[in-house]
């Protein structure tokens, strides 16, 4: 079954953004479009099988600025029966407490809007922080955690890793 895919991201400082064009480079074409909320359309989520959303946090536990201006705009929209896949950007030794807090709130936003299935889930093993909004269960954050802070060199691994778990959960062959 062929699932049409996006990416969506808010960048402050372009590592969101950088991230979202690694996902889509190993993507391909499998991803056929991709979009800084700064500039979309939030009608365009309806548009698309399953997003890609990529958030920091900022400013202490804070959503990032595009996606602060963008979430009241995506009232009223309807993302039920699509899946979606959150890759949050933080610094886990600069803000331990509130490492990825963003991608629990955004999540907390997109679940009102039809409750879409969250897909790719991830472990927190091998991320050293002690608190945390982004996460999913005990042992497991709501998407992926990157931190170009402080582990810029895992991101490419990480990113590979992560996303045959995500095609895993949307039913599709891995990689
Ligand atoms: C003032 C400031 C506050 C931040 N607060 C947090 C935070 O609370 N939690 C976190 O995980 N990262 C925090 N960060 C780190 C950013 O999320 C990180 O640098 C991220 O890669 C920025 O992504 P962007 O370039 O796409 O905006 C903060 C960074 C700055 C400069």
């Amino acid at each position: 079954m062929a699932l049409s895919m996006a990416i969506f991201y808010g960048s402050s400082t372009g590592n969101t953004e950088k991230a979202a064009q690694k996902i889509k480079k190993e993507l391909g074409d499998l991803v056929s479009h991709i979009a800084d909320v700064a500039n979309a359309d939030p009608k365009d989520l309806e548009n698309y099988d399953l997003l890609f959303l990529g958030v920091p946090t900022w400013n202490v536990g804070e959503m990032q600025e595009d996606w602060e201006s963008f979430i009241p705009r995506m009232q009223g929209l309807d993302l039920s029966g699509k899946k979606v896949a959150f890759f949050g950007l933080g610094d886990a030794v600069g803000y331990p407490e509130n490492f990825l807090d963003a991608m629990g709130e955004l999540w907390g936003a997109v679940q009102m809007l039809g409750n879409p299935e969250l897909i790719g889930t991830w472990p927190k093993e091998g991320y050293a922080f002690d608190q945390s909004k982004g996460m999913y269960d005990s042992d497991h954050l709501l998407g992926l955690g990157l931190d170009e802070d402080n582990e810029s060199n895992l991101t490419d691994k990480r990113i590979k890793a992560w996303l045959p778990k995500v095609m895993q959960d949307a039913g599709l062959q891995t990689a």
